[in-house]
């Protein structure tokens, strides 16, 4: 019981968007070489997406950022080298405990919303020149963030320990056997620093990774972050390595699909950032892994390319094709909400602009996905994302349509180009706009409670029961 409710601090919903810290590029030797090398670890690692401060214009790595999780905002921690308010005072024994074990000087238990069962298997060469970016390439800054209150009994920290003993590793690093060494590059990066299985692998009832199924897909604050495994049908495996490397450096690539939420903030914050070598790496281990099908499934998302007609007269408005009037309509036909919202960008074929940039909603794996979550993600929060090479922007509409309208033209996409098989309900809108559904085991929580207190009745009845009967004897 106790593990289990340990277990639902694990939650990491993962919130990115910070203005990034460009990486050093030179390369200086010595001490400043580390630093620098420390400095382009942290972007692989994305760690300023979290440690960022409240406001957008605060410093990096300041903290303060609320992480909103299912059981309550964790705050990101300041980790400047601010002696007062940041980890200036720490060892690199300290730093090193800390990313490995999630245990701070003090012993204190740190919640898994920081990956460091991932970043535990860091290499020890990294984890010094991450520890000397962080003392000697970072501005100490002196503000104290605020503390995590979770309600009981998440606030207690030590229900990490019975977890940690359960789920952290403590193995280092190890390549999967047959791998060449730039596929075993790849997994470094996949499994550690880049913390990939933190959005994509499924988790347990326990909310730990389930390594069996490692990157086949998995639900995040109302998306689903892909099967990314080499299967040909459900994963990436028709995907050609060139192909994903550019997805990673720009977070689109056109006739495959586009990078928005979690994976357009990775894209913007930490990917684009990345070598050539490190990309090609990443591709050419994803192209490598083990492949894990839904066999469910019998095409890839992406070859969903038939455009089903609709008649032109089912997209006439009589009133003007413009977004003002969309936002002050009620209509909920898909088709006439498409007309006015979405073709001026995407045409009323599908097709998007020759060139790719409005992209075609027909051969994309955001209409072609066994789940819908995406598309309706989309919509509502539309697209904003610096690429390595590019900047993508589509609006949201989350304002502008209700959850009968979001319904309604998302059906309309799936019906006309992409998955005619997969609807989408008002309510499952309702539930996209509050970050989506809640992890089983935060469902199970008032019925774990409820059997936690039977139980402790129980034993409290036999624990009284006992001696009276003996004292009546
Ligand atoms: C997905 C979000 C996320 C990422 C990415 C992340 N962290 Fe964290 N980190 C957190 C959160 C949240 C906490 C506080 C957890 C808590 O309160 O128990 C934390 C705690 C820490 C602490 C402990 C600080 C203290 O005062 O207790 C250190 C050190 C740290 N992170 C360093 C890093 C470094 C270095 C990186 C990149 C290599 C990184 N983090 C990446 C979310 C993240
Ligand atoms: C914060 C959560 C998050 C992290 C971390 C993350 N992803 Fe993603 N990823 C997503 C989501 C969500 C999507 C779907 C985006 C969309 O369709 O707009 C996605 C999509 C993808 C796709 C496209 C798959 C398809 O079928 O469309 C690839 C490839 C991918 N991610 C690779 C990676 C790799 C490699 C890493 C680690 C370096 C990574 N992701 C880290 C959330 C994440
Ligand atoms: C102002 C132009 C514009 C409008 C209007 C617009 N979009 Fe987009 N849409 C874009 C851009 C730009 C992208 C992302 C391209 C990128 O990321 O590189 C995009 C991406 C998408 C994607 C993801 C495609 C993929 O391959 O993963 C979907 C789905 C989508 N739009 C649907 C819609 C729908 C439905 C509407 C109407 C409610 C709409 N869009 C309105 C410009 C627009």
């Amino acid at each position: 019981m106790r593990i289990l409710l340990a277990a639902a601090a694990a939650v990491s919903a993962t919130l990115f968007s910070t203005p990034p810290l460009l990486a050093q590029t030179a390369a200086p030797s010595g001490d400043a070489g580390l630093v620098a090398r420390g400095a382009y670890l942290a972007k692989a690692a994305d760690c300023a997406a979290c440690h960022r401060a409240e406001l957008a214009d605060g410093k990096p790595y300041v903290g303060g950022y609320a992480i909103a999780s299912p059981m309550g905002n964790i705050i990101a921690p300041n980790i400047t080298p601010s002696k007062t308010a940041g980890i200036g005072q720490w060892s690199f024994a300290d730093f090193d405990r800390a990313m490995r074990k999630g245990e701070r000087p003090d012993g204190g238990k740190l919640y898994p919303a920081m990956p460091y069962t991932d970043y535990q298997g860091i290499s020890d060469a990294d984890m010094h020149a991450l520890y000397a970016y962080f003392m000697q390439g970072v501005q100490p800054v002196d503000t104290v963030t605020p503390k995590t209150h979770l309600p009981f009994p998440f606030n207690l920290r030590v229900i990490m320990a019975p977890w940690n003993w359960l789920f952290r590793s403590n193995k280092p690093f190890t390549a999967a056997s047959g791998l060449d060494p730039q596929a075993q590059r790849g997994q470094y990066l996949v499994e550690t620093l880049g913390h990939c299985g933190s959005c994509h692998t499924p988790r347990n009832l326990l909310m730990a990774e389930e390594s069996a199924k490692a990157l086949s897909g998995a639900d995040v604050a109302g998306w689903h972050a892909p099967n990314i495994t080499s299967d040909p049908i459900s994963g990436v495996g028709g995907w050609s390595q060139p192909e994903i490397v550019d997805y990673l450096r720009n977070g689109h690539v056109t006739g495959k699909g586009v990078a928005a939420g979690g994976m357009g903030e990775a894209v913007e914050n930490s990917l684009r950032y990345l070598t050539q070598p490190d990309l090609a790496a990443i591709a050419a281990y994803l192209k490598a892994s083990k492949p894990v099908r839904d066999p469910a499934e019998t095409k890839p998302a992406f070859a969903w390319t038939q455009v089903r007609p609709v008649p032109l007269s089912a997209y006439e408005t009589g009133d003007s094709h413009d977004q003002a009037a969309l936002a002050k309509s009620d209509t909920t036909d898909g088709a006439l909400l498409y007309a006015n919202g979405c073709a001026s960008c995407h045409g009323l074929d599908g097709k998007g602009t020759k060139d790719g940039f409005y992209p075609p909603l027909l051969g994309s794996s955001t209409t072609g996905a066994a789940n819908p979550a995406n598309l309706v993600m989309t919509i509502l929060n539309g697209v904003d994302r610096e690429g390595a090479d590019s900047h993508s922007f589509m609006p949201r509409f989350a304002t502008q349509m209700n959850d009968d309208q979001v319904a309604a033209v998302a059906n309309h996409v799936l019906a006309t180009f992409g998955r005619p098989d997969r609807k989408v309900t008002a309510a499952m809108v309702a539930d996209a706009r509050h970050g989506g559904g809640k992890p089983l085991l935060l469902t199970l929580m008032p019925w774990l409670f409820g059997l936690g207190a039977l139980v402790l009745v129980a034993i409290a009845y036999l624990g009284l029961r006992r001696p009276r009967r003996r004292q009546v004897a």
